[in-house]
């Protein structure tokens, strides 16, 4: 059975202040206890600690937004896994379509960071998905499964529940434009195939694969209800408390 999760993607949103206070009232909406998901938060860097402090003693965990894939050096700007997992976050969100299109993230530079977060005892979230472009030539499968060959290529995984993967079509990020259920399913059993023939089928059978683009509370349950969707990975949606808390809850 796999449990499934939702994490909010905040983005370049929330202040230290208004971390503390989301969380404060995401707690308090969850009834103080444990929902029947996971719930992860993913602020920026400047706000994980805010986070962490947050959560303490609760049920929600904490993520960061991208990593170096290097422990240390001379990388101004950049974060490490060691920096991340010592900040009190248990997952890291790995090759963002926007980091991809905006950053020059690469699958190369993807398998990299994969592979620190895993080295330093982080749960990657794996991003993938392909464009609109590729979508309307029908490239969809074909790109899904380079993104998932070399992105994990050399990967070791103990346990399914040390990766998470999240399919996030371009088109349907910040677009308002949801994939159907339908095509999310078909991609999901794709990439789950895939992971299986890299690892096994004990592992591609239980690793979680959510959905990301576009999710709001209306939108949950229909997806939800396809056997190969874990979960989301919500952005816009994920910055209001009644929205975040109807995902939760429709995700049930
Ligand atoms: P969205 O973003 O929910 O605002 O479409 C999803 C994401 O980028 O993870």
């Amino acid at each position: 059975m796999r449990r499934k999760i939702i994490a909010g993607n905040w983005k370049m949103h929330k202040t230290s202040s208004e971390t503390g206070e989301f969380i404060g009232r995401l707690w308090d909406a969850m009834g103080r206890k444990e929902a029947h998901c996971e719930v992860i938060v993913a602020p920026p860097f400047t706000s994980i600690a805010a986070a962490v402090d947050a959560t303490r003693g609760g049920a929600v965990k904490v993520s960061a937004q991208d990593v170096h894939w290097e422990n240390q050096g001379a990388y101004t700007g950049e974060v490490s896994g060691a920096m991340v997992k010592d900040s009190g976050c248990s997952h890291v969100i790995v090759g963002h379509s926007e980091r991809r299109q905006w950053f020059g993230e690469t699958d190369e530079s993807v398998n990299l960071k994969i592979k620190a977060a895993l080295r330093h005892g982080l749960i990657p979230i794996f991003c993938l998905g392909e464009s609109l472009e590729e979508r309307e030539a029908s490239k969809t499968f074909e790109v899904l499964e380079r993104q998932v060959s070399r992105g994990l290529d050399g990967v070791q995984i103990a346990s399914p529940d040390r990766l998470v993967i999240a399919y996030e079509p371009v088109w349907a990020i910040g677009t308002g434009r949801t994939a159907s259920p339908e095509q999310a399913q078909e991609a999901h059993a794709f990439i789950r195939g895939g992971v299986g023939s890299l690892f096994g089928r004990e592992l591609g059978g239980n690793v979680r694969i959510l959905y990301g683009g576009s999710v709001k509370p209306e939108n949950t349950r229909g997806l939800m209800s396809r056997g190969d969707i874990d979960g989301a990975l919500v952005g816009g949606a994920s910055l209001k408390i009644d929205d975040f808390m109807g995902i939760i809850t429709e995700s049930a």
